[in-house]
């Protein structure tokens, strides 16, 4: 039985995408039954208050969280979030809802191992909530109190090898793409090169230092999958100098339909004969794509790198061999002001 009525929370639940809803009854669930028999570090009811105030605030039409007040750990100014409930005695779970958030590996790359002692240190001594991962790119652990947080800090950094990320107006964790562990767009080690700032930057990572906040983010390719572009202020973006390398028989076996385009993706749907006119040449933002007499020749002066071409036909076209990255500065996505693109400050470097 809910601690709290949450009619308004319920209708989250009837639409056609997973619901968080969903996910906190059942997180909610697993504490009260606390099955491993955990001496629980805060409020076994937690979620059953989160669920409780948040209902509350759509009922208001507002929040029923305070903003902020400075917690953390000693010796850092970032890494953890603040957050206090203004219903207390209604909401006493929650009273204390503070945020950690946990550096994550390069190309987030775990052992099972790791992730299961994370989680088990998560249910012990925060509400079991988790976030994998923040669009800031970290692990986010969601909701404990005061006392927890240098307890959780001395496990992670003892017994884990682990971090914190950043927050505030520090530099914030660096994030990259997969990069060429994965994926062969990727035109430099953006996994090598997120490590290495983010060791060469911990002060300014955990240490208040900016008038506010800065990130770096790294994608192997103008695909952006870590969406440097908008939502960091240093964006390393991987390209190539030469040309897109034309496989012509390839070609030739998209167009007649014996490869699926977009590497079978979408293709639950019956979306007619592929048309490397239509879908293809007519597509470049630049123009600069022809497809006459079987054969598609590619203006590589005019190209931007899109990537479009590249994504539709990924077994008949590649990215050159003569890659490296473009930085670029500027770009953010601040809540009040919405995103704000870069401007491109060095067009190409070798990595
Ligand atoms: C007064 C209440 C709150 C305020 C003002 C607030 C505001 C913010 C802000 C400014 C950020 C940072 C965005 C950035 O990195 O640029 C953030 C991150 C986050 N907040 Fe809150 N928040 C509040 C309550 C909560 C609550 C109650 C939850 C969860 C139940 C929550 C979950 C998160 C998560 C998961 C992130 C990290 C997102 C990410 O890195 O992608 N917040 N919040
Ligand atoms: C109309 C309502 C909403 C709008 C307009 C909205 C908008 C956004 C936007 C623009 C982002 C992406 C930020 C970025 O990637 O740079 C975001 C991310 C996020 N939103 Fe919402 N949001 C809404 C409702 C919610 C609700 C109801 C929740 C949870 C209860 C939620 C939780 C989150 C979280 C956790 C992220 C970070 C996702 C990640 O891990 O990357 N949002 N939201
Ligand atoms: S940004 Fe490019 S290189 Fe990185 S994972 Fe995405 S497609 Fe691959
Ligand atoms: S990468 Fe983009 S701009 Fe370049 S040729 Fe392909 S579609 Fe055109």
């Amino acid at each position: 039985m809910a601690k709290h009525k949450t009619p308004l929370l319920d209708q989250l639940e009837t639409g056609p995408w997973p619901s968080f809803v969903s996910d906190l009854k059942q997180e909610a669930e697993k504490r009260a039954k606390n099955k491993k028999g955990l001496e629980l570090q805060i409020p076994q009811d937690v979620v059953e208050d989160l669920l409780g105030v948040l209902e509350l605030s759509y009922k208001h039409g507002r929040t029923h969280w305070k903003h902020g007040g400075i917690v953390g750990v000693f010796g850092y100014g970032g890494g953890v979030i603040g957050r206090y409930c203004d219903q207390p005695t209604m909401f006493p779970g929650v009273a204390h809802f503070h945020t950690v958030r946990v550096a994550q590996p390069a190309g987030k790359f775990y052992s099972t191992e790791y992730l299961r002692q994370l989680c088990n240190l998560w249910d012990f001594r925060g509400s079991g909530i988790t976030n994998m991962h923040g669009s800031t790119g970290d692990i986010i652990l969601i909701g404990t109190t005061t006392p927890q947080l240098e307890e959780i800090y001395f496990e992670m950094s003892h017994n884990m090898d682990q971090d914190l990320g950043g927050s505030g107006s520090n530099l914030r964790t660096p994030a990259d793409c997969i990069g060429q562990a994965r994926c062969e767009y990727a035109c430099y080690d953006t996994q090598a090169l997120c490590h290495n700032l983010t060791l060469e930057y911990q002060d300014e990572l955990h240490r208040p230092a900016f008038p506010y906040k800065f990130k770096f983010k790294f994608d192997g390719c103008p695909n952006c999958c870590v969406a440097s572009i908008a939502r960091s202020d240093m964006s390393f973006i991987g390209t190539w100098k030469d040309d897109i390398r034309i496989d012509a028989e390839a070609v030739k076996a998209y167009v007649g339909g014996e490869i699926k385009p977009n590497a079978g993706a979408h293709a639950g749907r019956d979306w007619g004969k592929f048309d490397i006119q239509k879908e293809v040449i007519g597509l470049c933002p630049t123009g600069c794509m022809k497809y006459e007499d079987n054969k598609l020749t590619i203006n590589n002066r005019e190209c931007t790198r899109c990537m479009h071409c590249i994504n539709v036909m990924p077994r008949a076209l590649r990215i050159g061999k003569q890659t490296g990255c473009s930085i670029l500065v500027g770009a953010k996505a601040p809540i009040l002001d919405g995103a704000q693109m870069g401007s491109l400050l060095v067009p190409f470097i070798e990595v």
